[in-house]
């Protein structure tokens, strides 16, 4: 009997083994619509330290000695420290006094703690500057060290070097140091030495000399590769609920974040106290990283650049009082700093912002063509905001394409209320946002085949996929996010950009997850998110191709077994994108109609993220940074049917190249 059975279950074996063939036809014979270039991109917030301890590559905490609650916030003086407040920078006029200690045996000095510490490596050289006088005149000298406090050598200092500073005026004083060791967490001390004769210290700062594109004022540049590396056609900051703040006055203000970086004031962080569950009582933003950097940084990595700009309302997470935000009468200022911005960007030299901008060393103009106004707004009161600033922005630059917003919903009341409200202001866009679990992910590979062609275009400005009680990267959530960008190219006529958010996060820093790049103080990582948003841009192609199954779009729908696929055509290549979202292989089998007479079909190279059913909650990590990656995979076959296999829990490129 036992035989029997096993008789059965071996001729049963190929049946139940044996995988459906999927067809996907493509159709070749009309190139579709045009791929937009900024399809694909990068959303920058100053959120998870993405600024200040992130990006931006300045070492030093609070360093104009500016936080509000403690001026010395970061820093711990010893000796005879005072903080003033009637230095050199009009809207950072705190500063430090240094003094003699009164005893042979005592010091005066402070040491800054960095943010989460301060990283540096062996071999590598750190820019040390700062504001400094003797305000009695003469000289006075002071030593500056780089230093690991928990060491158990004879010596806490990595590097060290004098710096003499000389008279009563203000002057910038620089030097720079090599420490002796890689260090992710040591401190900058600095002290009196010598006569130890009274000095006045303003904006002590330490940044790396190998910052991105070599810039003083600069970015970190594994941070700022990871960016370029993925070659956003579209690049959107500030952010972000800090667009709006916490109130209006800490909303984030693009004039205060131009200029000398010495007088940019800070701002406090509108994500410092957002969670109660995860505090951050020293996040503000010094705006070392401002406007000027991101339009620069937009260009450097050939990026269209898109600001988002306060409409007046403050975050309406966060305010119910309609006192909160400003009225729609009294709107000219906000209205004002709208077209100042596009003259900051586009305008001659000759024009008082143009000259702004020229001075910081860019007299040529940074070519802006978009602009958002409101984050994530809702009710009417959103535009009746946003009228008055379409219509000033219309009347001076009917150039501007202006993005408004349909709110944090992703669907609802709300959100065709919204959509309803742009198309009659003629929004040239409008921001969606999701933040949504697997299940909406997996329903939503249709969303955009049905939308209305006619008024505003979509940019879907905010998005990934959060998990139920998996709020945090790995791999499912990221093939999720590949299966939902499907129905984003095949709707390349219809939505002009897509970003995943937030963009950054520090380990020891974070407020929100997924992210889609984390680092630590000398380390980062990529997400397979991604890998997923950088094989997208990479394979983005120039024209839609029509892709069914069964003559329907393979968008995950009922008896599509989990797959999502769409096809984009690359002069002679085809890149077919399948995402199966099963734990089982399939097999595909891809068709190919309206080909010229004589052409043929041959089968290229494919590339691939996929996860075994043990990793799939998981990610990449700094300790292991390629767990997950692409990786390349020949399949064969020539004429107008080749098959293939959509791996398991796979996202696959298909190359074909046609002749
Ligand atoms: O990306 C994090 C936050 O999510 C953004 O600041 C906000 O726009 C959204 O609510």
């Amino acid at each position: 009997m036992k035989n029997i059975v096993l008789t059965l279950a071996a001729m049963l074996l190929p049946l139940s083994g044996w995988a459906q063939d999927h067809q996907l036809d493509i159709n070749l014979k009309k190139a579709g619509a045009p791929i937009p270039s900024t399809l694909y991109g990068i959303f920058f917030e100053d959120i998870n330290y993405a600024a200040d301890g992130g990006l931006y590559a300045e070492l030093v905490k609070n360093r104009s000695f500016e936080f509000p609650n403690d001026a010395l916030q970061g820093w711990k003086a010893f000796g005879k420290v005072e903080v003033r407040n009637d230095g050199p920078f009009e809207r950072n006029p705190h500063y430090v006094r240094l003094q003699e200690p009164g005893h042979p045996q005592r010091w005066t000095g402070l040491d800054n703690e960095g943010f989460f510490g301060i990283g540096v490596e062996e071999g590598k050289a750190y820019r040390f500057s700062v504001w400094a006088r003797v305000p009695d005149g003469g000289a006075s000298t002071l030593r500056v060290e780089l230093a690991n406090t928990a060491s158990m050598g004879e010596n806490h200092f990595l590097c060290q070097e004098n710096l003499t500073v000389t008279g009563k005026e203000w002057k910038k004083y620089q030097l720079i140091l090599h420490p002796a060791q890689t260090l992710d967490k040591s401190i900058l001390r600095i002290f009196l030495i010598g006569e130890r004769n009274t000095i006045d210290l303003e904006h002590v700062s330490l940044f790396p000399v190998d910052t991105w594109m070599g810039h003083v004022n600069g970015l970190r540049k594994d941070l700022a590769q990871a960016l370029a590396d993925l070659k956003p056609g579209i690049f959107r900051f500030p952010g972000g609920c800090i667009v709006e703040g916490t109130d209006l006055v800490t909303r984030y203000n693009w004039k205060n974040s131009v200029g000398p970086v010495e007088n940019r004031p800070l701002n406090e962080n509108r994500w410092e106290f957002s969670f109660p569950s995860r505090f951050y009582p020293d996040y503000y933003q010094s705006y070392g990283l401002g406007f000027y950097e991101f339009f620069q940084l937009s260009e450097e990595i050939g990026s269209e650049p898109l600001p988002i700009l306060s409409c007046g309302l403050a975050c309406q997470f966060q305010n119910d009082d309609e006192k909160a935000h400003c009225p729609v009468a009294e709107l000219q200022p906000f209205i004002q700093d709208a077209l100042d911005l596009i003259e900051f960007a586009n305008g001659d030299v000759t024009t008082p912002w143009g000259k702004v901008r020229a001075e910081m060393g860019h007299p040529t103009p940074f070519n802006m063509k978009y602009i958002g106004i409101g984050n994530e707004q809702w009710d009417a009161v959103y535009p009746e905001h946003l009228e008055p600033f379409v219509k000033a922005i219309r009347a001076a630059h009917p150039e501007i394409k202006i993005v408004g917003s349909s709110g944090p919903n992703s669907e609802g009341e709300q959100f065709d209320y919204l959509w309803q409200e742009m198309r009659r202001l003629k929004a040239d866009l409008v921001d969606e946002h999701f933040y949504r679990p697997y299940e909406w992910f997996l329903a939503q590979g249709a969303r955009y085949d049905n939308y209305e062609r006619k008024g505003p275009k979509v940019f879907a400005g905010e998005y990934a996929c959060h998990a139920n009680g998996k709020k945090w990267n790995h791999f499912y959530a990221s093939l999720l996010e590949a299966a939902f960008m499907t129905g984003i190219e095949r709707n390349a006529d219809m939505v002009e950009m897509a970003t995943y958010a937030p963009l950054f996060a520090h380990v020891e820093g974070w407020q929100w997850r997924p992210d889609l790049i984390w680092y630590d103080n000398l380390r980062s990582f990529r997400t397979v998110s991604w890998h997923v948003q950088q094989l997208y841009g990479k394979y983005r192609g120039s024209n839609c191709l029509s892709l069914t199954m069964n003559g329907a779009n393979v968008t995950g729908a009922e008896g599509q077994d989990g797959l999502f696929a769409s096809a984009v055509l690359d002069g002679e290549k085809v890149y077919v994108k399948v995402v199966n979202t099963t734990g089982k292989d399939q097999d595909i089998t891809f068709t190919f109609t309206g080909l010229k007479k004589k052409a043929l079909v041959n089968a290229g190279e494919g590339i691939r993220l996929s996860s075994g059913e043990s990793e799939l909650y998981k990610d990449n990590s700094l300790d292991a940074p390629v767990l997950f990656q692409p990786t390349p995979f020949s399949f064969e076959g020539e004429g107008k049917s080749i098959s293939a296999t959509a791996q398991s829990y796979s996202f696959s490129i298909f190359t074909f190249v046609v002749k």
